[in-house]
């Protein structure tokens, strides 16, 4: 794909048949769309007027295995940019997805169900989650990304009205998070079931990133089942964050709000150095650390992981 191909950017007529995706790639063995192209989506057209549930994704893949998506730049997604759904063996490389900061949910790339998948020397400039690394994924790479603005790299929202729902492997190296909301997170629903394991940040550059660090077990979203009181919890296990230099806007660094009886365990945080971002006046950062069995070696800042319910956490983000 080397020129350009547009959505025609009327919701109304796409409406009428409530497809999900504008561009669909199903049920494929051995896929491979290269080129230099656009793909823009003009969603412009459906941000003030649909609701999020309605819009469609740019482009979806669903039971693809062994494909390849690279080199295209997609502009304005309706909703998030690129869907991966129960996939196996996928790289994709050297995108571009692009739309305004404060566009509503357009995700650059949703996994879930999907085994084998690379991310690979790309740049994702979206109003929403960079990378979501969602249920039923496992072995995930992701190399050499930039991200900003947005949500920055998150494992989840798992767990959601006590869904068992499992991630593991994913290692996510060489990216930086420029002017995004958060860095690498992973947020868990209270009442939920399965895991989030064997996780590693490395090497992750941080311009003006407002919460860089952030494990949250007890994740709620507009008010939705945000009991912290209940029975379960799922788990957090086997996460490294190693390597992380740069600045940071918010006022709490590294945030690892653990639900009291499953705690976050096997927690390592390793030459982690966070200064203030001179445009935030460099105030002192703080860390906010509750039920989490942490191994810390080279932190820039005092993270004292209390197991009380002294204080609250600082405020949802
Ligand atoms: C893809 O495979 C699934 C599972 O076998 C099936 O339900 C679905 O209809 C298939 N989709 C298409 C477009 O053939
Ligand atoms: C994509 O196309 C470019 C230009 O033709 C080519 O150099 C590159 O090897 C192709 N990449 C893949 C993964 O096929
Ligand atoms: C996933 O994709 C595979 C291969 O295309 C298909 O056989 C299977 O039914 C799909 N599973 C689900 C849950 O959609
Ligand atoms: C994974 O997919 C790539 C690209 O289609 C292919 O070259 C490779 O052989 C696949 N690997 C396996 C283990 O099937
Ligand atoms: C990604 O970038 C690295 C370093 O520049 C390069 O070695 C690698 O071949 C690239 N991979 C792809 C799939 O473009
Ligand atoms: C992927 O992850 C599973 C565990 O979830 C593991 O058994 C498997 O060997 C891994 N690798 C591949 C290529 O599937
Ligand atoms: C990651 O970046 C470091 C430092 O720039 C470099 O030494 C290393 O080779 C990179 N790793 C990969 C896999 O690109
Ligand atoms: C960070 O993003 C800003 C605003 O888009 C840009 O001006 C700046 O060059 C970026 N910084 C780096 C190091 O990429
Ligand atoms: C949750 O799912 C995982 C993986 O599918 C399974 O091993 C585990 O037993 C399930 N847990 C419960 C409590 O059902
Ligand atoms: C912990 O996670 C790392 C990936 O960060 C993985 O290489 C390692 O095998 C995991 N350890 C265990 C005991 O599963
Ligand atoms: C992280 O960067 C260091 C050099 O700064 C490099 O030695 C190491 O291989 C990098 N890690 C990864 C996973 O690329
Ligand atoms: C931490 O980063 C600051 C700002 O970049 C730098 O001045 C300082 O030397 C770094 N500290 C360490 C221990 O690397």
């Amino acid at each position: 794909i080397d020129g350009r191909i547009e959505a025609l950017g009327k919701p109304d007529e796409w409406l009428k048949d409530r497809m999900e995706c504008l561009l669909c790639f199903e049920n494929v063995t051995g896929l491979l769309v290269n080129g230099s192209g656009l793909i823009h989506g003009h969603g412009e057209a459906w941000w003030d007027s649909v609701s999020h549930s309605h819009r469609p994704r740019t482009v979806r893949f669903n039971g693809v295995i062994n494909m390849v998506y690279n080199g295209l730049t997609q502009k304005n997604s309706p909703k998030n940019h690129i869907s991966v759904h129960n996939c196996t063996n996928a790289t994709l490389s050297n995108l571009h997805l692009i739309a305004p900061g404060d566009s509503p949910n357009t995700d650059g790339i949703d996994v879930s169900l999907s085994n084998g998948l690379q991310i690979l020397n790309s740049s994702i400039e979206t109003g929403d989650d960079c990378i979501a690394i969602n249920s039923g994924s496992r072995n995930i790479s992701i190399a050499r990304v930039a991200c900003g603005p947005g949500h920055g790299i998150s494992i989840g929202s798992l767990g959601r009205d006590g869904a068992n729902e499992t991630v593991e492997n994913v290692k996510v190296w060489n990216c930086s998070f420029n002017g995004t909301q958060n860095g690498a997170r992973i947020k868990t629903w209270a009442g939920g079931l399965g895991f989030a394991r064997n996780i590693l940040f490395e090497n992750i550059t941080l311009i003006d990133a407002d919460n860089p660090i952030v494990i949250d077990q007890h994740y709620c979203n507009g008010g939705h089942d945000c009991d912290h009181d209940k029975k379960t919890a799922v788990g957090v296990s086997n996460v490294t964050f190693r390597y992380f230099e740069g600045t940071c806007t918010g006022e709490t660094a590294i945030k690892l709000d653990c639900d009291k009886k499953t705690r976050c365990r096997k927690i390592v945080m390793d030459h982690i150095n966070i200064t203030s971002s001179p445009s935030s006046s460099e105030r002192n950062l703080n860390s906010y650390c509750r039920f989490a069995d942490v191994v810390s070696r080279f932190v820039s800042v005092d993270l004292s992981c209390l197991d009380s319910e002294d204080c609250l956490p600082p405020a949802p983000y």
